[in-house]
């Protein structure tokens, strides 16, 4: 397994991480501190951090519940719009930038015709239809695109994968292992998303202190539209999407730091036995598991029997955080089932699940 052998040789990939001074780019930095395989060169953020040291330009902003590494406080960071020059300096970058779409694309399509593979949290490329969108248990195949993307973008190394939308990272891992011998058919989901998905702390949204607010831009399209990818399959020099399940979405802002809960109510075509249920999320193992990626968890779908679990206060961090918890499994008058599901946005939700993509695409190769 290429995973062994890098560990035989202590060989590294250099990573660069760009955005790195964001709310998902704190989080690359500190899951990348004595990465196995992957070794931080760069941090890059806009031109208002550039030239100041990491720990001078995220201040007061640092927002993870362990302390800045040391190794990183003195980084000088890089501008990220200076592609050719960063993508020198290393193997692959992670991307997570607060910009517009369009200047999204552009600084994720240069970096890959530099040569520079490119990990993305951004949505900016998500619809693409040769970029892989992955959640390395569900879909590690369309990483199998990538050939058809570098002939599009005339590069040897250079591509760009992302992941999918933090809002769907709990129901759609609950949903996976049921499609093939249930059938999926319908869904309705309403999500409860915590403000570290806006990029904001309690200091930072006041507003929502004892407040729900009903509505988060362009949230639920992406909860509705990004699952038929991941189901779709490759065709030619694309991927298409899956018609079903049909996926129906409200997404809340909550005033929880990290977490994000859905409530799911779900029909199939052929309904199974709760004890069925329950034993597809136990036994679920993907290629994540099966190729025991370092940030793969042991158990990817837990199911907490308690009535009042799962919390994300209390659960988001199964697994360091990489985990899916679902609870609260009962049968529904409208559909066949209802529970509830919660995964930790900034953990597998993005970084985590961003670096756990990145081992996939290492150990499949494709960062060679
Ligand atoms: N938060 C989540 O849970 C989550 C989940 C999934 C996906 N995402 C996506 O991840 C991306 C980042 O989100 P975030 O929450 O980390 O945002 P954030 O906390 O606002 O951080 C934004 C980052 O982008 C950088 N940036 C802003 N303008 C730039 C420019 N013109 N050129 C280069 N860098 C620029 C910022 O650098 P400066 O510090 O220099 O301004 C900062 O490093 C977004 O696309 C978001 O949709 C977030």
């Amino acid at each position: 397994m290429k995973g062994k052998v890098l560990e035989m040789k202590k060989q590294y990939y250099k990573v660069g991480v760009v955005g790195a001074t964001g709310m998902v780019g704190q989080r690359f930095v500190t899951l990348l501190e004595n990465h196995p395989w992957f070794k931080l060169t760069v941090v890059a953020a806009s031109g208002r951090s550039a030239g100041k040291t990491y720990a001078e330009a995220v201040g007061s902003r640092w927002a993870m519940p362990t302390p800045m590494p040391e190794s990183v406080k003195q980084m000088v960071v890089q501008n990220a719009a200076e592609v050719e020059q960063i993508a020198a300096q290393v193997d692959f970058i992670f991307c997570a930038v607060n910009m517009p779409k369009n200047e999204i694309k552009a600084l994720e399509e240069a970096y890959a015709k530099a040569e520079c593979p490119v990990v993305s949290n951004n949505s900016a490329h998500r619809a693409t239809p040769d970029v892989p969108m992955v959640v390395p248990e569900i879909n590690a195949a369309h990483i199998e695109i990538i050939p058809a993307q570098r002939r599009r973008l005339g590069t040897k190394r250079g591509f760009i994968a992302v992941k999918s939308n933090c809002s769907l990272q709990s129901y759609v891992p609950a949903f996976h292992p049921l499609m093939q011998e249930f059938g999926v058919e319908k869904a309705l989901v309403c999500t409860y998303q915590a403000i570290s998905g806006a990029g904001k702390t309690f200091d930072r949204m006041p507003e929502i202190i004892d407040n729900v607010i009903p509505y988060i831009g362009g949230e639920e399209e992406k909860s509705e539209q990004e699952p038929l990818k991941l189901w779709g399959h490759i065709e030619g020099d694309r991927i298409v999407n899956a018609e079903k399940p049909i996926i129906t979405a409200q997404c809340f802002r909550v005033p929880v730091s990290d977490g994000h809960t859905a409530a799911v109510f779900v029909s199939f075509a052929k309904k199974p036995t709760k004890e069925q249920l329950l034993d597809a999320w136990k036994n679920f193992r993907g290629p994540a598991q099966e190729l025991g990626l370092p940030s793969a968890p042991k158990q990817f779908l837990h199911y907490f029997e308690e009535n009042d679990r799962p919390q994300p206060k209390l659960d988001r961090d199964t697994e360091h955080g990489m985990a899916v918890c679902i609870g609260r499994l009962r049968e529904d008058v409208l559909f066949d089932y209802k529970f509830a599901c919660m995964s930790h946005n900034t953990l597998r939700g993005a970084a985590g699940g961003g670096v756990l993509l990145a081992e996939l695409l290492a150990a499949k190769g494709y960062l060679d």
